[in-house]
C-alpha cells in the first residue's frame, strides 16, 4: 500500500498543513511523527480556519485516521483542546485519533524550562516556547516520561517526583507545579481522551496495520530547522526529513514518494541565519499579503526572497522526489521577483552548501525574473520552470491560494 512523506523544504511554514489536508482523503492514516505543539498547520474547513498544532492534518470529513506517532512530544492538554474544536465540528473526530504510547509528554516544567532558558540566554533561539527542548532533552538523558506510564499511576508519580525534584534543584523558584498536581491533572486528561474516544494504540497492532494500509507520513518544521542538518543551534530539537519516519519503525525506503513543500519565497520565525532575508516596502507586503505571522506565537514571520541553494540542500538532504510549490499567489501583481541562485561564502562561490555551517554569513548572489499577474501567466511558468532547473526537480503542484481545493497539478496550468 502507498507510502508518502510531505516534509517542508525551508524553515517551516510552507504550507505543508494544506498540502496534507488536500491528499488526505486519499490515505488511510496521516501521521505525525516529529515535533509537538510547536508546529503549525493551517486547514481550512466550512470556510473556517483550523490550526493544527498537534493533530494530524487530516480532512475532517473523511474516513482517513490520525496517529500521533512515536517521535512526539505531546502536550495532552494542548491535544484535547483541538480534538474538541473538531469533535465539534465532525461527529466521532476522536474516535479516528491514535496515539502511540511510545511518544513522550510535555509536562508543564518543560514549558517553564524552555520559557526560562530562553530569558537568560546570551543568544535566545526564539524558541516557541512550547516545551520542546527540555522534554526531548528528558527523553534522550532517559528522564522522559511516555504516554504509557498515564496507565501506571505509582510509577507515574514517582517518575514526575523524580523530575521535580531534578528541576527545582537546577532551576529553583522558576519551576512551579508540584508533582502530586501536574499528576492528577495528567490523569484527569488521560481519562478526558478515553471518554472522547481516542484510542492509545498498541504501538506495534498500529505499525502492522499502517504497513497494510495506505499512509502519508506529515513532517512537521522544515529540512533548515532540522536537529542534524538545520541551522544549528537556531534550529527545533526532533528531525525535520523525511528519515524522520524511521523513528515509527517505518524505514524511509518504504516511501513510494517524498514531496517537499516549498514557498515562492522565504520566511523564517526565530533567531539565526537566513541569507536571502529583505527588510523592505517589498516584503513588507509580501509579509500582509501572505499573511506571515505565526500560526503558534503569532510572531510576524522575517521575510526574504526564495532561495534555491538553500533548497538544493534541503532537497538533497531529505531525498525529496518532487516539490509542491506555494504561495506564488502572494507574489502576484509585487513586480520583478528576485532568486537566489548561489552563494559567495569565505571559500568563494557555492550553488549548494556543503554543510549546515555554509548558511552562516553566506551572502546572495541574486537572478531577478520578471513577475507574474496570475497562475496562467508565462512569467509565472517561468520562474517555475527556472527553478526546477535549479534544483533538479519536478514541481508536480502548485497551490495557489490558502484553500484547500487550490491546489493544481501541473499538467492543468
Ligand atoms: P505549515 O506549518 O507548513 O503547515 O504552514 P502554516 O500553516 O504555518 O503557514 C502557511 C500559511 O499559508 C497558512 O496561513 C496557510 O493557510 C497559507 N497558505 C498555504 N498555501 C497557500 C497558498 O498557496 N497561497 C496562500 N495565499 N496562502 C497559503
Ligand atoms: P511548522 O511545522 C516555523 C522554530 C522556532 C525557533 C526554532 C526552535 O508549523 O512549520 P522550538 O519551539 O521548536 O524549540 O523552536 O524553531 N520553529 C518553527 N518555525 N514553523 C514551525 O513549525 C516551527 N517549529 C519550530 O520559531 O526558531
Ligand atoms: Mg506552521
Amino acid at each position: 500500500m502507498k507510502k508518502i512523506a510531505i516534509i517542508g523544504t525551508q524553515w517551516g511554514d510552507e504550507g505543508k498543513g494544506k498540502i496534507v489536508n488536500y491528499f488526505s482523503s486519499d490515505f488511510d492514516w496521516v501521521v505525525r511523527y516529529s515535533g509537538g505543539a510547536n508546529a503549525g498547520h493551517t486547514i481550512y474547513f466550512d470556510g473556517t480556519q483550523y490550526v493544527n498544532h498537534l493533530l494530524p492534518s487530516l480532512h475532517p470529513q473523511s474516513d482517513t485516521k490520525g496517529f500521533l506517532g512515536a517521535g512526539m512530544v505531546i502536550d495532552l492538554g494542548q491535544l484535547i483542546g483541538e480534538i474538541r474544536v473538531m469533535t465539534g465540528r465532525t461527529e466521532g473526530f476522536a474516535e479516528r485519533i491514535y496515539i502511540d504510547p511510545e511518544a513522550f509528554m510535555v509536562l508543564p516544567w518543560h514549558k517553564q524550562e524552555d520559557a526560562f532558558q530562553e530569558e537568560q540566554a546570551s543568544h535566545p533561539i526564539g524558541t516557541t516556547r512550547r516545551g520542546i527542548g527540555p522534554a526531548y532533552t528528558d527523553k534522550v538523558s532517559r528522564k522522559g516520561i511516555k504516554i504509557y506510564w498515564l496507565f501506571e499511576e505509582d510509577v507515574l508519580l514517582e517518575l514526575l517526583k523524580r523530575i521535580y525534584t531534578e528541576k527545582r534543584s537546577r532551576y529553583g523558584e522558576a519551576v512551579l507545579n508540584e508533582p502530586e498536581e501536574v499528576a492528577r491533572s495528567l490523569i484527569s486528561q488521560r481519562q478526558e481522551l478515553v471518554d472522547l474516544g481516542v484510542h492509545f494504540a498498541s504501538s506495534l497492532d498500529v505499525s502492522k496495520r499502517l504497513r497494510e494500509e495506505s499512509v502519508l507520513f506529515e513532517g512537521a518544521q522544515g529540512v533548515l530547522l532540522d536537529l542534524d542538518f538545520g541551522t544549528y543551534p537556531y534550529v527545533t530539537s526532533s528531525s525535520c526529513l523525511a528519515h524522520g519516519i524511521a523513528v515509527t519503525g517505518f524505514s524511509p525506503s518504504e516511501l513510494d514518494e517524498v514531496f517537499g513543500v516549498v514557498k515562492a519565497y522565504t520566511t523564517r520565525v526565530g533567531t539565526g541565519p537566513f541569507p536571502t532575508e529583505e527588510r523592505s516596502d517589498i516584503t513588507s507586503r509580501i509579509r500582509e499579503k501572505g499573511r506571515e505571522y505565526g500560526a503558534t506565537t503569532g510572531r510576524p514571520r522575517r521575510v526574504g526572497w526564495l532561495d534555491l541553494p538553500a533548497l538544493r540542500y534541503a532537497c538533497e538532504r531529505s531525498s525529496v522526489d518532487s516539490l509542491i510549490m506555494t504561495k506564488a499567489d502572494v507574489l502576484a501583481g509585487i513586480g520583478d521577483i528576485k532568486v537566489c541562485r548561489a552563494y559567495r561564502t569565505g571559500d568563494g562561490i557555492t550553488e549548494m552548501p556543503a554543510s549546515s555551517h555554509d548558511f552562516f554569513g553566506a551572502e546572495p548572489l541574486y537572478e531577478t525574473l520578471p513577475g507574474w499577474k496570475d497562475i496562467e501567466d508565462s512569467s509565472f511558468a517561468r520562474f517555475v520552470e527556472y527553478v526546477e532547473m535549479a534544483v533538479k526537480r519536478q514541481i508536480t503542484y502548485i497551490s495557489f491560494g490558502p484553500e484547500t481545493d487550490k491546489v493544481y497539478h501541473r499538467n492543468e496550468i
